[in-house]
């Protein structure tokens, strides 16, 4: 009867001898430490080989089909050799990366990594705290990146922020908050349809803001894509005309995005303009600075940077322009107040204590979606105390200096043309034959085929994009290891591959 009583929740229970499995525990803590202690040292020492020997090797290689259906192995049911398993990852996975540490790797915006980030990756996953609450270390070393964050974008310290996977849910977490503060009725009730709310972004803008305005609930029709001028930047003129009509039609302008450096070409809007734009109507004024909003730690760009500071709210990521290995972004907010409301939540079993573990700084869910959140803040601590913030400095500034230096061997080779000037971080280009006289739609067809010889060969693993539907190999340098040779080379090897690709009589259709 008792027994009965005990498992009416799940009679299965009774199936299962508590006593003997509590006499016989396990564990997965390593049966032979020495051994696998061993193993990690090789390990430390293949990776630092690993990466000294990284311009030795192609930038990239396929995947080959054996790797592929090694991927493809059933569910293991039991365990093996930790060593074997190492061996698997050297063969297998390692050598088919994706090449993003390479000197000459400037594909989409992705960043290079160092040595010290990834060790303290290794000992944030060795400590393993889930950085949401509590009074432990890691919550006032993630606070202190955010205050360092604020201070390096000159943001004040009243202001907030949070370290989050990247550009993406940094930007989501900015509308979500630019939203709610244009009505706090939201969070209970829902978007209420008669306001019919609308956000402006130019057309150059990130895709991340229409996966914003789609998860905000505008969706994709409530987020107004503006037209840009000859340089990529929002064109004001347009925009005040379409939030004219937009008003006039009934809509509820709440937020503008400005972009500081966009993903394409690197064009930083009008930003100033928008500021007063936003400070006019009282619109929410976000910032999409990627990659670009690290640009600010130069006087070079306190011009077109400057405006930042007006913002009230601004994305960034560190994995991005801080070459932090992934994934880390962050998210700044002005007001503190209007940030925390957004996604503060007090239930029974995150209620703070006045001692104990479950005391300490607020709780980090208060400020964001997320829960669970690993200990990314220590390599970045550890790195800006590793190089200082003028190391970061003079580094942004050698990579805007390649791009210029890439801009210039590319004006001087007549069958290269660069595709919009460089401003910042960001070149594209393409090649064009002297002697044949190519249709637009033949020559993206070109550069397309060049793209992805470069690629193939593993010479260099620079990217594209279409600039007003014309095809551009696109060099965006966020690289610390690139040096002026990788540049040359790739110089060399797009002209090189362009010529043999017309000398073959390839068809471009
Ligand atoms: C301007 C801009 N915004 C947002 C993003 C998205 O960032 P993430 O890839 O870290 O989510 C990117 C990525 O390249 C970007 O360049």
């Amino acid at each position: 009867m008792v027994s009965i009583l005990k498992y009416k929740h799940n009679p299965n229970l009774q199936m299962i001898d508590f006593k003997a499995i509590i006499e016989k525990e396990i564990t997965l803590d390593p049966d032979n430490p020495a051994a696998l202690r061993r193993l990690a040292h090789l390990m430390v020492d293949d990776m630092f080989d690993y990466l000294s020997n990284v311009a030795q090797r192609p930038v990239w290689q396929a995947v080959p089909e054996t790797t592929k259906q090694f991927a493809q192995e059933p569910l293991p049911i039991t365990g093996q050799s930790v060593e074997s398993i190492y061996e698997s990852f050297k063969e297998h996975i390692l050598p088919y990366t994706k090449g993003n540490i390479h000197p000459r790797f400037w594909a989409f915006v992705q960043g290079t990594g160092t040595h010290l980030a990834m060790m303290a990756d290794m000992l944030a996953s060795g400590m393993n705290p889930n950085v949401t609450i509590g009074d432990h270390s890691a919550m006032y070393i993630d606070q202190q990146v955010i205050e360092w964050s604020k201070e390096m974008l000159h943001f004040p310290k009243t202001g907030s922020g949070m370290l989050l996977s990247g550009g993406s849910m940094a930007n989501i977490t900015a509308l979500i908050v630019a939203r709610n503060a244009f009505d706090a009725q939201i969070r209970a009730k829902g978007l209420n349809p008669q306001q019919r709310l609308v956000m402006y972004a130019s057309a150059e803008t990130h895709s991340c803001q229409q996966k914003a305005a789609e998860i905000i609930g505008i969706g994709t029709e409530g987020l107004r894509k503006i037209p840009v001028d000859k340089d990529f930047r929002m064109n004001i003129t347009a925009l005040k005309q379409q939030m004219v009509a937009d008003k006039a039609a009934g809509f509820t302008p709440f937020c503008i995005v400005g972009n500081a450096g966009t993903v394409s070409t690197g064009a930083i809007d009008p930003l100033d303009k928008l500021a007063a734009i936003c400070k006019k109507e009282q619109l929410w004024f976000h910032i999409d600075g990627a990659f670009g909003a690290l640009a600010k730690l130069l006087p070079e760009f306190e011009g077109a940077l400057k405006p930042i500071e007006r913002a009230d709210s601004v994305s960034f990521d560190f994995h991005k322009w801080m070459y932090m290995p992934y994934e880390v972004g962050c998210i700044l907010f002005k007001n503190k107040d209007l940030h925390r409301k957004s996604f503060a939540m007090q239930p029974a079993y995150l209620l703070s204590h006045e001692r104990g573990l479950a005391a300490g700084p607020d709780s980090l869910n208060n400020y964001g979606p997320e829960l669970s959140r690993g200990f990314k803040a220590l390599k970045i601590w550890m790195s800006l105390k590793e190089h200082g913030i003028d190391k970061f400095r003079a580094l942004v500034r050698q990579n805007v200096a390649q791009v210029l230096y890439l801009q210039d061997l590319i004006e001087k080779q007549p069958k290269l043309e660069m595709m919009t000037p460089v401003t910042m971080n960001v070149a594209c280009f393409r090649y064009k034959p002297l002697r044949k006289t190519l249709s637009t739609e033949e020559l993206n067809r070109l550069n397309k085929e060049i793209l992805m010889q470069l690629h193939e060969k593993g010479l260099s693993a620079p990217s594209y994009t279409l600039l007003q539907g014309v095809y551009a190999i696109r060099v965006a340098n966020v690289n610390h290891r690139s040096t002026k040779s990788d540049f040359e080379a790739l110089v060399t090897d797009t002209v090189r591959l362009g010529d043999a690709i017309i000398e073959s009589g390839m068809k471009l259709f």
